[in-house]
């Protein structure tokens, strides 16, 4: 007997998670004493080299994108949604013009030289394992081009090990 295969929609078939959950995280740096925390909202998680693995695309403009280079740690943090304009300003300024989190109101922990916001509820704590940079030529879609880079620069893939998971239990 043959069988039948049912047709989803990627958004359908629930396994597939390909945002980050709730669509948008923190992405915290240790910035010598300071921090930096930047939102971001492609990437995702997945598996590689024996590990669980996420992955972030950061475009080089970026001062987290300097940042991870050099550093090498950083922390995915998850918020509720009370905190939904604090991440929207980590999204619109830089870090470069000063220390972000404590205009939005969030207050940053460390672990290690790790910061992450104390606000959040999920924290995946990461070690960089690989980066390269998007090329022009390598792009099989070349239509993405002209849609996501007529301004700014190509995205840095950025895939790294979680290596501990802090999970908030009074929120
Ligand atoms: C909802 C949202 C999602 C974003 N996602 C990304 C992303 O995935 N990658 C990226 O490079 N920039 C992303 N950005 C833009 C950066 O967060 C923004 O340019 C930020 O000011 C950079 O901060 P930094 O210069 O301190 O690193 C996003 C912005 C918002 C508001």
């Amino acid at each position: 007997m043959r069988k039948e295969f049912a047709s989803l929609a990627p958004e359908e078939y629930g396994a597939l998670d390909f945002r980050p959950a709730r669509d948008w995280m923190l992405i915290g740096v240790g910035d010598g004493e300071g921090e930096n925390l930047m939102t971001a909202s492609w990437g995702g998680f997945g598996f590689a080299w024996g590990r669980p693995i996420a992955l972030c695309l950061i475009r080089p403009e970026r001062y987290t994108h300097g940042l991870l280079l050099r550093e090498r740690r950083l922390s995915l943090s998850f918020l509720p949604k009370e905190h939904h304009e604090a991440m929207r300003l980590c999204g619109t300024l830089s870090g470069r013009e000063g220390n972000k989190s404590l205009r939005a109101g969030l207050h940053c922990v460390r672990k290690g030289n790790v910061p992450y916001p104390e606000e959040a509820d999920t924290v995946l704590l990461c070690r960089l394992l690989y980066a390269e940079g998007m090329k022009k030529e390598d792009f099989c879609d070349a239509s993405l081009l002209p849609r996501f880079y007529a301004e700014g620069g190509l995205h840095t893939l950025f895939l790294c090990a979680v290596e501990e998971v802090l999970v908030n239990r009074e929120s």
